[in-house]
This record gives structure tokens, sequence and C-alpha cells, in this order.
């Protein structure tokens, strides 16, 4: 006769099963009701942290506020604006032709500028600056393919920044156009910082120099390289 496992175990079996469906029963239930009550919160990490809420009350102040009026004429650090040279490219209302005075041209600006341009503006004006960028050599070939508009617009070529119109622009007037943008040129102000955008200036004159290049520019012992 074969030998069966004592009764125990049998209602062992059951106890267990039934204990096993508690689980999954409790997370359809929480899934599917809504409380009021705070959830189990085993890991705080920073979620509670002491701080006054807006509008509370603080004892360490006389007025009892804990939220502190500004005092007056205080302005964030980066928002400090009265250096017009640099925040706007302007000296005495006119175009700046100088670079910020704590600002100079230095082979590490230039360098800087360099990758800058190269990330922010190659896109459309090319890296050369010729105005042959990835983006405006597709949109010329999509416009172009096109018998009408292309979803109901035309593309406006990036500029060459090589144009004699732009060459003669002061260091003041590129600083203005990258930061606010030109008629269809979108401003990049708010994306790159008041130096990266003076850095990409700096690097637009080198470009344009370097389109102008004579010989004489070449240091002497540099000069068997390039000719
Ligand atoms: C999305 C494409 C695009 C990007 C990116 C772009 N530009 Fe332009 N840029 C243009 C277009 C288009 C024009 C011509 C606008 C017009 O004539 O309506 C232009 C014009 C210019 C001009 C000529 C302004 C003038 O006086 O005629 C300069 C200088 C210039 N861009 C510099 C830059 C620099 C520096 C960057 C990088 C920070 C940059 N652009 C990024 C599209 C772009």
């Amino acid at each position: 006769m074969i030998q069966m496992p004592p009764k125990i175990f049998f209602y062992l079996g059951i106890v267990a099963a039934c204990a096993a469906l508690i689980p999954p029963v409790l997370a359809v239930q929480s899934r599917n009701t809504t409380s009021e009550k705070p959830p189990l919160h085993a890991f705080l990490d920073m979620d509670v942290q002491p701080k006054f809420k807006p509008q509370t009350e603080s004892a360490l102040f006389a007025d009892g506020r804990s939220a502190r009026p500004q005092p007056v004429g205080t302005v964030a650090r980066d928002e400090a604006m009265e250096d017009t040279h640099r925040n706007f490219g302007v000296v005495d209302g006119q175009w700046a032709t100088t670079m910020p005075r704590d600002l100079p041209v230095s082979m590490d600006l230039l360098r800087r500028g360099q990758e800058r341009f190269n990330i922010y503006c190659t896109a459309c004006h090319g890296y050369a600056g010729e105005g042959n960028g990835t983006v405006n050599r597709r949109a010329l070939e999509l416009v172009s393919n096109a018998s009408g508009p292309v979803n109901g617009t035309v593309w406006v070529p990036a500029k060459n920044i090589h144009d004699p119109t732009v060459t003669v622009q002061p260091v003041g007037q590129l600083f203005n156009t990258v930061t606010h943008g030109i008629r269809n040129m979108a401003g990049y102000g708010t994306q790159i910082p008041t130096d990266d955008r003076w850095a990409i200036v700096a690097y637009v004159k080198a470009l344009q120099r370097s389109f102008d290049a004579q010989l004489q520019d070449v240091p002497p012992d540099q000069r068997s390289k390039v000719q």
C-alpha cells in the first residue's frame, strides 16, 4: 500500500495556496482604489526634509514671514546688465568694435569659439561659414525638388559670413546677431552663455580673416608649410 503523507501537509498546502493569493489581491486592490492617505514610504531619500512651504510662518524673523522680500536694488549675479559692452555689444550707443575688456582674444578663446561655432552654427552656416551647412543643403534639396513651397514654407538660406555685408560688421553687431538672431535666424542668447557668444564672435572674425589671408600673415618659420 502506498504510504500517504500525513494529513497535516495537505492542510498546510491549502493554507499556503490561500496565503499566496494575498499579495496579488492587495496589489490589485491598491491599484483600483484611491486613498487620501499618503502612500507607504519605505525609503525617504530626500522626499521629506525640513523646509518652509509657501506662505508659512517662521519664528526666526521679526515679521514672522518665512518668504523674505528682496532687499531693494538686488539683482541676481548673472543678471547684472549694466556692462552694455559685454551684455549687448554696445558702447556709447554704437556697436562695440572691440572685445569686452576681460575677454581678450587668445588662442584658448578662439579654440573655444571654434568648438562652440562647430556645435551651434555649422549645421546651417557650414564649418567654413559659407552658408552651406548640412541643414541648409538638405532644405535646398527639398525645396528644389518640390514644385511649390514645402509644407507651406520656403527656405531662406543661411548667410555666407564672408559676404561683404557681414565682414564689415563690428564685433558688437555680430554678438547681437548671435544673441538675438536676425530676420529668419533665431537667437542663441538663452542657449549659449555670454562668454561663449563672444568666443564665437572672435572665431567668426578669425574665419573671415582666414579667407583673406596673405602669405605675409603667416609667421616666416611656418611659411614653408603653406607654400
Ligand atoms: C538654423 C539655421 C542657423 C543656425 C544654426 C545659425 N544661423 Fe546664422 N543665419 C541663418 C540664416 C537663415 C541667416 C539669414 C537670415 C535672413 O537673411 O533672414 C543667418 C544669418 C547670419 C548672419 C548674417 C547677419 C547679417 O547681418 O546679415 C550671421 C553673422 C550669422 N547668421 C551667424 C551665426 C552664428 C555665429 C551662428 C551660431 C551661433 C548661427 N548664425 C547659427 C541660419 C542659421
